[in-house]
């Protein structure tokens, strides 16, 4: 039982999050998305510095929310990847400092764990092992937890793009702006999703043979292209619709066959792309078909957050790990083998 101060500078949002055991106190988040979406993505010199600006506001800010003083803190976790090295590094020293300065316990944590973490707070539900659907803008994997500090294994990934990365491509090839898929999202809702039927990856036979578990968005990318260019009064809303359902669909065909096939009836859909209306609504008609329980985050814990690096220092904590060293470097590629560094 500890009170442990998350920090997450792994992309554009510096964040900060503050949890009591499993209890949600504070979550601020500080994005410099606005300063990437000229350039159609993130830019990550651009990144680092407003970490650098943002950090010591916005840890004011949460224990302000959270209605405690820094001494009451416990532990402090943060992101040690894998992400964008710069901007990790800026989470990491501020962590380290204040570790250091509190004299309390530091655990620099894997971000892709911390996403799926975030699904225990405020929340009662024993944990017991689970299908993980970790979506995000850099990774889309299906993975078997069977605990998740210290045995997760990875059954399937994507072999090109992530879910993510597809619908900010897709977006900016249509023109919508960037992040892709809250915009997608939105301009789906007036489209039809069985508008044009695209392809779904991975989904032959023959693939599936070899790629049970795995994704591949690439092919669906260029399908999308291609349509745009050979139609030229194409409706935005019906690609929109169209293309999410292929995505939302292959996701969601294979996770379920990985809980069928592993037995376990419990799958939890975590990452940015889990923040998909489309996305959480089948995932709730297929689950509730299958007799499979289902857990996705509130769609605001689905997006980068301190939260979920606090719920992952704090399960860290709980389970008994040992603490990171001082002086601990950031990761950028780190697997999600790696889950306190
Ligand atoms: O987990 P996340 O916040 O950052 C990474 O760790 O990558 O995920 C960001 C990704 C972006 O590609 C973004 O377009 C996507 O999540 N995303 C969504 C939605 N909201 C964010 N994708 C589909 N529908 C959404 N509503
Ligand atoms: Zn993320």
């Amino acid at each position: 039982m500890a009170l442990v101060l998350g920090i997450e500078t792994s992309c554009d949002e510096t964040a900060v999050g503050i949890v009591d055991n499993r209890k949600l106190l504070a979550n601020v988040i500080s994005s410099s998305v606005d300063q990437h979406a000229r350039f159609g993505g993130v830019v990550p010199e651009v990144a680092s510095r407003a970490h650098l600006e943002a950090m010591q506001q916005v840890i004011k800010q949460a224990l302000k929310e959270a209605k405690v003083s820094i001494k009451d803190i416990d532990a402090i976790a943060v992101t040690a990847g894998p992400g964008l090295i710069g901007a990790l590094l800026v989470g990491v020293s501020s962590a380290s400092a204040l570790a250091l300065a509190l004299d309390k316990p530091l655990y620099g944590v894997n971000h892709l764990s911390a996403h799926i973490a975030v699904d225990m707070l405020d929340s009662d539900k024993k944990l017991r092992p689970a299908i993980a659907l970790l979506v995000s803008g850099g990774h889309s994997s299906i993975l078997q937890v069977n605990n998740l500090a210290k045995d997760v294994k990875v059954k399937g990934a994507t072999i090109d793009d992530a879910a993510g990365e597809a619908f900010d491509k897709v977006a900016r090839i249509m023109g919508l702006g960037f992040p892709g898929g809250p915009v997608i999202d939105n301009e789906a809702k007036n489209g039809k999703a069985d508008g044009i039927i695209f392809p779904r990856g991975l989904s032959q036979n023959l693939d599936m043979q070899k790629h049970r578990y795995d994704f591949s968005f690439s092919g669906l990318k260029t399908a999308v292209l291609r349509y745009l260019e050979q139609t030229p009064n194409y409706k935005k809303a019906d690609v929109a619709a169209s293309f999410q359902e292929a995505v939302v669909d292959v996701l969601l065909t294979k996770s379920l066959a990985a809980c069928q096939e592993s037995g376990i009836d419990n799958l939890v859909i975590a990452g940015g792309v889990a923040a998909n209306s489309r996305l959480r609504q089948l995932a709730i008609t297929r689950c509730e078909a299958a007799k499979i329980e289902l857990s996705i985050p509130p769609a605001n814990l689905c997006t980068d957050n301190g939260a979920m690096v606090a719920a992952l220092g704090s399960l860290a904590i709980n389970e008994g790990l040992a603490p990171s060293q001082l002086g601990i470097s950031a990761d950028s590629a780190a697997e999600i083998s790696r889950v306190i560094f």
